[in-house]
């Protein structure tokens, strides 16, 4: 069957759904554009549901509420520096000075109490916006945004104006070629193995990475075969099909070897080899959670960027005598390189507890009374694990200087808590900086001479170049949001120009 739609979007997580958004309230007053959203799962969400951190924006309604000094500056320089300056200024500068605007509408438009607050890994202010738990019950993040924005869609879908409609199940196998080599649609398989085609004016890919291509993979073998064996976060339909589908229109790709390993997959006692991790959301360190090797001591920073506290788990964790593990686990099961993850109470509570309760009840935290308890379930020295804490709280009372492994943000004391939640965490495969080429208005380009390709745009992870080498914790929810929406403008723009 060909139906028709001005404007389709390919991919339902966060940056497809900030597209169609916003290019549905842009053409609200133009008669009888229309935008079709195709998503081959059978629910929309893609990995922006299962984002656990947070939402990074400056100068908020929430920064401002708790006195935080931050700027669109602070934030560029924090973003650029993350990126090893590989990340184009101008995709740097539009994301963080259109951050605050993002939370904004994520507040305003959808009520979203984004209103807690993290300092994260590379950050020089506390930036990364959250949800608070509701009557101790965990509200996470990405979950909160993506069901917020997709209920609002189903309004759309149901207003019987016929502007939008939602294809789930849709897998997108192939875009159109207009005559003009730009893009005249998309065709796409149905569960049933039907084949569809739509025909449109714009088409916006939103269909994130590759780091979920697991047993099967490509990219990640073309790539970055050094990763092969790591396991990975991401969902399983995160398979880069946003790039074969551009790519075979002449689009360019950028930075496709930049993967990001983040450094805390969960390893769950009862599974220790799965290849899928849960993430242990980079907001336990940020709150003050610790790292420690299967000795009892720290080795790193625990706020440092994601690259470097990779590198520091794989360099220092990897021995027998210094590889994490759980008592149940048997040697060999296991990743070759982890780390024990300590919160003491403090940093619980700030995190909140509903949401530890939540990883405990998939044992992949335990909870330990005082150090000595701690230290025999980790299997450490007590009396290492005492002076590593000690050591951690004298820096943290130094105010103003940084410890040993350059540590200068001590979110709580660690030595004397009542309490403490852990868990073993090893590096996994996360997240995709490299994409499509795209410019600032998200067009993208062509590999041969640099010029967009007509009416194709992209938003999310499928892009490439925004983010250098490392991306910032947060900086991946609010791409979506500020690129998405841009996406959508743009799209209207193009279908109104016609
Ligand atoms: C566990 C986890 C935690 C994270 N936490 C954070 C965080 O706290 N803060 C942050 O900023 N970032 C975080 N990230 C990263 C962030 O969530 C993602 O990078 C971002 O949400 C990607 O959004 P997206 O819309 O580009 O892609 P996705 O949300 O992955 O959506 C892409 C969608 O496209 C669909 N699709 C793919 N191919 C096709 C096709 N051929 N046809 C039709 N549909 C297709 C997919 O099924 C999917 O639903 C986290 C990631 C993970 C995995
Ligand atoms: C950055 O992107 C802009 C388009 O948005 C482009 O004009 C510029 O050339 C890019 N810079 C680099 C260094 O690639």
């Amino acid at each position: 069957m060909t139906t028709r739609a001005n404007i389709v979007v390919i991919g339902g997580g966060l940056a497809g759904m900030s597209a169609a958004l916003e290019a549905l309230h842009q053409t609200r007053n133009a008669v009888g554009v229309s935008v079709a959203l195709l998503e081959k799962e059978a629910r929309t969400g893609g990995n922006s549901a299962k984002a656990s951190s947070g939402i990074n924006g400056v100068l908020t309604r929430t920064q401002k509420a708790q006195g935080v000094a931050d700027s669109v500056k602070a934030f560029a320089r924090d973003t650029e520096r993350s990126g090893h300056g590989r990340s184009n200024e101008t995709l740097v500068h539009k994301l963080t000075e259109d951050s605050t605007a993002a939370v904004t509408w994520l507040q305003k438009e959808f009520g979203l109490d984004l209103d807690v607050l993290a300092q994260l890994g590379g950050h020089s202010a506390p930036r990364t916006h959250r949800r608070p738990e509701v009557g101790g019950k965990p509200q996470p993040v990405g979950w909160s945004i993506v069901s917020a924005l997709a209920e609002r869609l189903g309004a759309f879908a149901r207003d019987g104006s016929g502007r939008f409609r939602l294809e789930t199940g849709a897998r997108v196998t192939q875009l159109l070629k207009a005559s003009d080599g730009g893009v005249a649609g998309a065709e796409y398989e149905t569960a049933n193995g039907a084949r569809h085609r739509v025909q449109a004016d714009v088409v916006v890919l939103a269909t994130g990475g590759f780091a979920g291509e697991g047993a099967r993979p490509e990219f990640l073998r073309q790539f970055a075969p050094q990763l092969a064996g790591l396991a990975s976060t991401n969902g399983a339909f995160a398979t880069g099909d946003g790039l074969r589908l551009a790519s075979a229109l002449g689009a360019a790709l950028v930075d496709m070897d930049q993967v990001q390993v983040h450094p805390t997959g969960f390893v769950a006692a009862a599974d220790p080899a799965n290849p899928t991790k849960f993430l242990a959301a980079e907001a336990l360190r940020g709150e003050g959670g610790i790292l420690l090797d299967a000795q009892g001591a720290r080795f790193v920073d625990e706020l440092d960027t994601r690259d470097r506290v990779t590198a520091a788990i794989f360099h220092h964790c990897a021995t027998p005598d210094t590889c994490a593990r759980h008592n149940s686990t048997t040697s060999g099961q296991g990743p070759s390189a982890a780390a024990f993850l300590v919160l003491p109470q403090a940093a619980a509570d700030r995190f909140g507890l509903g949401s530890l309760g939540f990883y405990a009840k998939m044992g992949l935290v335990s909870r330990a009374d005082g150090v000595d308890d701690l230290a025999a379930a980790l299997r450490v020295d007590a009396k290492v694990l005492r002076k590593t804490l000690d050591a951690y709280d004298t820096a943290r009372s130094t105010s103003g200087q940084s410890d040993a492994y350059g540590k200068s943000v001590f979110p709580e004391a660690v030595a004397a808590a009542e309490a403490y939640f852990w868990g073993v965490v090893t590096p996994v495969i996360h997240y995709c900086m490299g994409g499509l080429r795209f410019d600032v208005r998200t067009r993208v380009l062509r590999a041969a001479d640099g010029a967009p390709i007509r009416g194709l745009l992209a938003a999310g992870e499928v892009t490439g170049g925004l983010h250098g080498v490392n991306r910032l914790a947060g900086n991946s929810l609010l791409e979506c949001v500020v690129y998405g929406r841009e996406a959508g403008r743009q799209a209207s723009m193009e279908v109104e120009a016609l």
